[in-house]
């Protein structure tokens, strides 16, 4: 019903149709490994899900664990991330992992202002981080997840401009529910990438579609705004 909040919504539909068997979810001894989410949240920033899992397995094989990662020489790493593009995120992943091991004792930082300090490492990253390796309420707002919103909430103006991310930034902020974030933002994460896409979204298997403002009022191709130009 219309009364359900948005993030119960999304939990419920993460648990039936949601993705639970990526590879960094799990490990052998049932903990999140802090290193392992944090590799592969940055190999997932602008990379899909599909491509990165092989480069993800060689890299886990070459590289274990944090420490075995800061003390590779970089050309290593960079050799490992050939073919991803995007050879900042390796750069910086590699400083990071430096960073950790001679200013944090070796041990990944557990709050999101913390993490959001390390190369690399923005404000929305270092949210799923804290939510997905240390169970903290931190929201997210990548690309997906300004989408979800903006059609979900008929957010107006170009989600890239200043004042229309600070909107939804609070907005982010005032949606996360009190239990189960980590559940919630692989929700989004999700729910963005599979069902609300940029084109053709799947409005008829979207758990918000009855309270979706875009869906409501037809105006899924103009939310979110296009650059102004
Ligand atoms: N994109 C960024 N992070 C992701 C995650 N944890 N699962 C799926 N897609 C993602």
């Amino acid at each position: 019903d219309t009364d359900t909040t948005f993030a119960t919504r999304l939990i419920d539909w993460h648990r039936c149709h949601g993705r639970h068997d990526l590879p960094w979810q799990h490990t052998s001894d049932g903990a999140p490994d802090p290193y392992r989410i944090w590799l592969s949240e940055i190999m997932l920033q602008q990379t899909q899900v599909d491509t990165v899992i092989p480069y993800y397995a060689r890299f886990l094989a070459r590289f274990p664990d944090l420490a075995a990662l800061a003390a590779a020489p970089v050309d290593e790493v960079l050799a490992l991330w050939s073919g991803l593009g995007y050879y900042a995120r390796a750069r910086n992943l590699h400083k990071a992992a430096q960073a950790v091991a001679d200013f944090h004792g070796g041990n990944f930082p557990s709050c999101a202002e913390s993490i959001a300090r390390l190369p690399g490492i923005g404000r929305s990253t270092a949210a799923a981080i804290a939510a997905f390796a240390f169970g903290k309420r931190a929201a997210i707002l990548d690309g997906n997840v300004k989408r979800v919103l903006c059609r979900a909430f008929g957010v107006a103006g170009f989600p890239g401009e200043r004042a229309v991310e600070a909107r939804l930034w609070t907005l982010a902020e005032s949606l996360l529910p009190q239990t189960d974030v980590a559940t919630y933002i692989q929700a989004q994460m999700d729910l963005g990438a599979t069902i609300c896409r940029r084109s053709r979204p799947a409005c008829a298997r979207c758990p918000l579609a009855d309270s979706c403002v875009a869906h409501r009022e037809d105006r899924i191709a103009e939310l979110p705004a296009a650059r102004p130009r």
